[in-house]
C-alpha cells in the first residue's frame, strides 16, 4: 500500500493535483494498491480562487482544511508546519507530496522532512535565480530535502545536476516526468466554457498580473498598468484579476479605464479565454506555458523565467516591467507558429501518468 499526504493550498497546485489525482484514482480502479489524503492549507480562500477548482474539475474534495491563509510569510509557513505535523503524525504516510514553490509547498515538505517522511516534489529543479523572490526561496529549500525530484523539464533536471544533486546526503532521485500542467490543458481543452457574461473582441490579449515583484513595487505596477492601459485603446485586454491585485490597485492612483478587467475565473473559463486569445501577457508562471500549449505568443512581464526553453523557442518574450519594453514587444509580437510546437518539450500529457508509476513502483 502507498499511503501518500498531499498538501495543496493555492490556485496553482489545485489545477496540477488534479490531474495526478485523477492518475492516482485511475490506477486504483485498475487495482493499484494506493491511497491519497488531501490537506488544503487554505492559502487561498476566496471561492473563485478555490473552490471553483474543486467543483469543476472534479478533484477530490480535501480531507483536511487548515484555514490558514491571508497572512505574512512567517506567520503563514510557521503555522502550516504546526498543523500539516500534527495530521502527517496521525496518517503516517508513505510519502509527502508537494507542488511548485508556495508557502504550503515548503511547510508541506518542512514538516515531512522532520519526521523523516518521504517527500515528492513535483515541479522540482525549476530555477529563476532571483533570491529575492519568495518562491525561489521555496523552491531551493524544498528541492533539497526531497527524495523523488519530479522536474518538469530538461532545464530543471540541469540545475539539480548543477547543485550537485547526486551528493546530497538525501539521496535524492531526479526523474524527468514532464509538466502536469500539460497533462490539465490536453484533458480541459474540450471542456472549455466562455466566461458567462463576458463579450471578447476576436484579437483579444489574455493578461495576468499577481507577481509579488510586480504588485509591492509602486513604480513596476505603475509602469505595467500604464502599458497595459496603452494597448487597450488599440486592443482589448481582458484582465481577470487576482485579489492581491486588486487591493493594491485600489489603494493607489492607476488609471485603468480602458481594461476588461474581470475577477478571477475558474480554470474552464481561464481554458477558454486562453484558447481563444491573441496573445498571451503575464508575470504567472502556469500561464506562460498554458500561452505556448494553445500556440499563443506570450509576452512575459518579468526579469526571468524558469521556463527558459519557451524564450530559446521564441514563444515567450521577456520585458520585465518597462513600459517601453512592454510596448516595444507588443508592436513586435508575431502569430507564434503553432507548427513550431513541440510536444516533447513538457512531456506530452503524460507527466501524471509517469509521477504516479515512480511512486507506486520506485
Ligand atoms: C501565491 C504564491 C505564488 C503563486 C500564487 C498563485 C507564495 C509565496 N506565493 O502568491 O508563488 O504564483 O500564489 O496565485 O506562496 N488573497 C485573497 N484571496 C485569496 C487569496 C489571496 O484576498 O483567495 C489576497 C490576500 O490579501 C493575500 C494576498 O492575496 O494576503 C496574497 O496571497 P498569498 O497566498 O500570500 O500570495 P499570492 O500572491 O497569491
Ligand atoms: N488561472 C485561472 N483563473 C484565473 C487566472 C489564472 O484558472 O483567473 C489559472 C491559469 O490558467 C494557470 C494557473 O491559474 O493554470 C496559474 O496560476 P497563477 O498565475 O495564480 O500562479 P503561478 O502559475 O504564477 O504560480
Amino acid at each position: 500500500m502507498q499511503h501518500i499526504v498531499t498538501i495543496l493550498g493555492a490556485r496553482p497546485q489545485f489545477i496540477k493535483a488534479g490531474s495526478v489525482s485523477r492518475s492516482i484514482l485511475s490506477r486504483k480502479e485498475g487495482g493499484a494498491d494506493i491511497e491519497e489524503v488531501i490537506v488544503h492549507t487554505g492559502q487561498h480562500y476566496d471561492a473563485n480562487m478555490s473552490d471553483v477548482f474543486f467543483e469543476e474539475l472534479q478533484i477530490p474534495k480535501p480531507d483536511y482544511f487548515l484555514g490558514i491563509g491571508g497572512k505574512t510569510h512567517g506567520a503563514m509557513t510557521g503555522q502550516m508546519i504546526e498543523k500539516i505535523e500534527e495530521i502527517l503524525v496521525k496518517e503516517k504516510p508513505d510519502w509527502v507530496m508537494v507542488y511548485g514553490d508556495t508557502n504550503s509547498t515548503l511547510a508541506g515538505a518542512i514538516a515531512a522532512s522532520k519526521l523523516h517522511i518521504k517527500i515528492a516534489h513535483v515541479e522540482a529543479g525549476l530555477r529563476s535565480f532571483n533570491m529575492r523572490m519568495p518562491e525561489e526561496v521555496n523552491r531551493i529549500l524544498t528541492d533539497r530535502i526531497s527524495s523523488v525530484l519530479f522536474c518538469p523539464t530538461q532545464a530543471a533536471v540541469n540545475n539539480l545536476n548543477n547543485e550537485g544533486v547526486s551528493q546530497w546526503q538525501t539521496g535524492a532521485k531526479v526523474m524527468l516526468s514532464g509538466d502536469v500542467m500539460q497533462d490539465g490543458a490536453i484533458f480541459y481543452r474540450n471542456l472549455a466554457q466562455q466566461p458567462p457574461g463576458l463579450a471578447v473582441k476576436d484579437d483579444f490579449a489574455l493578461c495576468t498580473i499577481h507577481r509579488a515583484e510586480n504588485t509591492d513595487d509602486p513604480q513596476r505596477l505603475a509602469n505595467i498598468v500604464m502599458a497595459l492601459n496603452e494597448i487597450a485603446q488599440s486592443k482589448q485586454v481582458v484582465l481577470p484579476l487576482h485579489p492581491r491585485t486588486k487591493k493594491i490597485l485600489q489603494t493607489g492612483d492607476y488609471d485603468t479605464l480602458n481594461l476588461t478587467i474581470i475577477d478571477p475565473v475558474g480554470y474552464l473559463n481561464m481554458v477558454w479565454l486562453i484558447d481563444h486569445c491573441s496573445m498571451v501577457m503575464t508575470d504567472s508562471g502556469g500561464l506562460q506555458k498554458e500561452a505556448y500549449f494553445f500556440g499563443k505568443p506570450c509576452i512575459t512581464m518579468r526579469d526571468e523565467t524558469e521556463w527558459v526553453e519557451l524564450v530559446q523557442a521564441g514563444a515567450n518574450v521577456l520585458v520585465g516591467a518597462d513600459k517601453t519594453k512592454i510596448l516595444a514587444a507588443y508592436q513586435a509580437q508575431k502569430v507564434f507558429d503553432s507548427q513550431k510546437l513541440d510536444e516533447s518539450l513538457y512531456g506530452g500529457g503524460r507527466a501524471s501518468e509517469r509521477i504516479v508509476s515512480e511512486l507506486l513502483h520506485g
